[in-house]
């Protein structure tokens, strides 16, 4: 058979550039799905896309609500509780003692329509979207508030905080602010048994706000809202 030589290398070349296409492919697509990941492509993205999250909560800055917080770059785990936490229906019974709580009359029903996936992808997807300019330019000329010290072993001296779990404050809205920090205080002052709707208690932040005064609150507000988010 004088031909069955090159027959037989002919297939071989054929199915070595066969292999090596897939290979090739096989690891383009890697490569593109990381990528993807880290942009408008990633499922997280299109989940929050999907749900109108991002009319509230653009990470560009466009459309936002002037009540709801930048989630871009907020750590994970962190925004990953605060869905779980708004998700979670039932209060606890009075009189129980709680580490948190949190409520949000538009927030408890937007989580309530997320399974653990959604929440997951959609935290992933906000904690590695970088800070929009605005908020990266630190206005280094401001005083830190004398009752900022104490917030600094937790959230940083810059509202950038070394805790996974706990939340970066820098650069984030000041109004948005100013609703939390007087919401921790209020629960801190009235205790959290009480069953109010739109609430937030967390058994660490009681000490650092409680006696706080609106205008001492403000001024923290305003100083956090004005570091670099980077
Ligand atoms: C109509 C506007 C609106 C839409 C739409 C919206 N949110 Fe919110 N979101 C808010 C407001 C306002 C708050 C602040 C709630 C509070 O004061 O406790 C908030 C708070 C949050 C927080 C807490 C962040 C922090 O820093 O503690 C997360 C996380 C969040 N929203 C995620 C989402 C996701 C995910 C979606 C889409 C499924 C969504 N939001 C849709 C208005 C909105
Ligand atoms: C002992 C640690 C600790 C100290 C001290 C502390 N915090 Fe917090 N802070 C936390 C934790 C933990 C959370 C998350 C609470 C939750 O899960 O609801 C939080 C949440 C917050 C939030 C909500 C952020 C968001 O995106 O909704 C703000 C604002 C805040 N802290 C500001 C302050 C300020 C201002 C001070 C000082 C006056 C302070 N904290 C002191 C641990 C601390």
């Amino acid at each position: 058979m004088p031909d069955s030589k090159p027959h037989c290398n002919l297939t071989n070349t054929r199915s070595v550039r066969f292999t090596a296409a897939i290979i090739v492919g096989f690891f383009c697509n890697i490569a593109f799905s990381v990528y993807a990941q880290q942009g408008n492509e990633s499922i997280g993205y299109k989940i929050a896309n999907e749900r109108r999250c991002l009319l509230c909560h653009n990470p560009t800055g466009v459309n936002d609500h002037p009540k709801a917080p930048y989630l871009a770059g907020q750590k994970k785990a962190y925004l990953v509780a605060q869905m779980n936490q708004f998700k979670k229906r039932q209060q606890a019974p009075p009189g129980m003692r709680r580490v948190s709580e949190r409520h949000h009359y538009f927030m408890d029903r937007q989580t309530q329509l997320m399974d653990q996936d959604d929440i997951n992808l959609i935290a992933e997807y906000f904690s590695t979207y970088k800070c929009i300019p605005l908020r990266s330019n630190a206005v280094k000329s401001l005083p830190a508030p004398e009752k900022a010290k104490r917030c600094a072993f937790c959230h940083g001296q810059y509202g950038i905080s070394p805790f996974d779990t706990y939340p970066n404050i820098a650069g984030q809205k000041e109004l948005y602010l100013i609703d939390q920090l007087t919401a921790f205080r209020d629960s801190a002052v009235h205790g959290s048994k009480e069953n109010r709707k739109d609430k937030r208690f967390h058994r660490m932040m009681v000490p650092a706000v409680i006696d706080l005064s609106a205008a001492e609150i403000e001024d923290i507000a305003k100083y956090y809202s004005k570091q670099s988010c980077e």
